[in-house]
């Protein structure tokens, strides 16, 4: 069993990175390493929106677009992946458009069976503002998640990881957000074992 998660940062290894790897930790933790974990890290790659070609639509699992999300299709579509965990920065009060492009690809599961059905989906959301709109960011991702007919997990008391990268002690330092992203891989992680029994 895997839970992957996917930083959808601009920037590589800053504090989204940090949350997700936080969250992914707890997963291996609370498991006791019976859940293994991916990070992706979309910050190196190059992922285009979703052109509507409908290609998915006519020729099955596939995308007609040569660019890097070819390389996450067979990640994802593994039977083993039981959940995924989408980490993204706060821009302008909503999801990267990085977040946004990788969410419209995964389209193509949808069109050919609803392949992400029934696995578990949660968020975290890292804004520069206290209140930047981290909540509404995660549900908007959450709103992804259930067109795909996914199952939504939160933090067992929230909506998932809701972080503030400026806390005063730096983004290592903002304590609440960070136990709302390990909070979030516990409730994955105990949601994926129990619907595995
Ligand atoms: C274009 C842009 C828009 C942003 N909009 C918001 C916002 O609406 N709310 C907020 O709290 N932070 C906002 N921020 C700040 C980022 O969410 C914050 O710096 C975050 O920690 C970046 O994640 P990273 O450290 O992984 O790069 C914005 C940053 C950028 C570059």
């Amino acid at each position: 069993m895997k839970i992957i998660g996917v930083s959808a940062s601009a920037r590589k290894n800053k504090s989204t990175h940090f949350l997700l790897t936080q969250c992914l930790e707890a997963v291996r933790v609370v498991s006791g390493n019976r859940i293994a974990t991916e990070l992706i890290d979309l910050a190196p790659l190059k992922i285009n929106g979703c052109i509507a070609c409908d290609a998915c639509k006519k020729k099955g699992v596939m995308c007609s677009q040569r660019d890097d999300f070819q390389t996450l299709i067979p990640k994802l579509a593994e039977p083993a992946v039981a959940g995924i965990v989408l980490a993204t920065p706060v821009y302008m009060g909503s999801m990267t458009s990085q977040a946004k492009a990788f969410l419209d690809r995964t389209v193509l599961f949808r069109r050919n069976g609803f392949r992400l059905k029934n696995r578990l989906g949660g968020a975290i959301a890292v804004g520069g503002s206290r209140n930047g709109g981290q909540e509404l960011t995660i549900q908007g991702v959450h709103a992804a998640m259930m067109i795909h007919g996914m199952i939504i997990v939160g933090d067992g008391a929230h909506f998932g990881g809701a972080a503030w990268s400026n806390h005063p002690d730096g983004y290592q330092g903002d304590d609440e957000g960070i136990d709302s992203a390990k909070d979030l891989g516990r409730s994955m992680a105990e949601i994926a074992r129990m619907m595995a029994t």
